[in-house]
């Protein structure tokens, strides 16, 4: 059985243009493949207010939206557009590079509302760091959903109660959404070489006895299953991963295995030769 090792607290931050987000203290080198945890929002914004990031680079990871409220479009430098509708998933692997803009929608700018959702940064092993950029988009009734006896579930990748999605990832990740109504358990098999964390952001649960509340981030101990039991109405994800066991060089929104990489990178960035 795995159980909770560490419970980090989340902070507020700024991100983009300045929308408010909910990220996990020290998320930096905490769990492998993992390199960022962000909730966005949920903020109500008033019309003409919401915000997002305006055009910026990635190298070396993918970072993967997912909408829970509101409206995003987003738009990159290799010609692909579209909206995140809530349930949406964008699976963005940036590869070697790719330049991109994440702004509320237009209609949504106009009107304001309710915006909500996640996005985490997954690293790449250094013999993916430079492939080619490419999306996945998963629309809302396209991932696999259940919900059965007060448990709903979302699987936007990897395996649980028995649905599986169709995502193509780089490294095996487990990404699962799940709701419950109160005092009922969620049992989740996990490939015992995985890292893996469960976040709340709604109500507490219990995994063997220790809690975790609304906006704590629980790291697992090895294991083969993972059990949740629901103190409250609660939602969480779970997320499981492979330990890529490389160097990590970072800086902004490039996440390279060596500074001279991190350095390449900006001098790409600088000569216009970054996206080709
Ligand atoms: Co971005």
């Amino acid at each position: 059985m795995r159980r909770v090792t560490h419970i980090i607290p989340t902070h507020t931050v700024l991100e983009g243009g300045g929308f408010k987000v909910r990220r996990p203290v020290a998320m930096g080198r905490l769990m492998s493949p993992f390199l960022l945890l962000d909730e966005m929002g949920p903020a109500n914004y008033a019309p003409g207010e919401a915000m997002g990031a305006p055009w910026h680079p990635h190298r070396g990871f993918e970072t993967v939206t997912y909408m829970l409220a509101g409206k995003m479009q987003h738009e990159d430098s290799a010609g692909n557009k579209g909206n995140l509708n809530p349930g949406d998933v964008q699976w963005m692997t940036a590869g070697r590079g790719i330049i991109h803009s994440e702004e509320p929608h237009a209609d949504f700018q106009k009107n304001g509302g309710l915006m909500h959702g996640f996005q985490i940064w997954i690293n790449l092993p250094a013999k993916h760091k430079m492939m080619q950029p490419r999306y996945q988009e998963i629309p809302a009734d396209k991932s696999p959903i259940t919900e059965k006896n007060g448990v709903w579930v979302r699987v936007i990748a990897g395996e649980c109660l028995g649905l599986k999605s169709s995502i193509d990832t780089m490294v095996p990740i487990e990404y699962i959404h799940a709701k419950m109504d109160k005092n009922l358990l969620l049992e989740k098999e996990i490939e015992s070489s995985l890292n893996a964390m469960i976040y709340i952001f709604g109500g507490e649960i219990s995994v063997e006895n220790k809690i975790i509340k609304d906006g704590e981030l629980a790291l697992l101990s090895e294991g083969k299953r993972i059990t949740i039991q629901s103190n409250e109405p609660s939602e969480f994800l779970i997320l499981a991963g492979p330990e890529l066991n490389e160097p990590i060089a970072r800086h902004g929104p490039f996440v390279m295995n060596t500074r001279e990489e991190i350095h390449q990178a900006f001098l790409d960035y600088q000569n216009g030769t970054f996206v080709n």
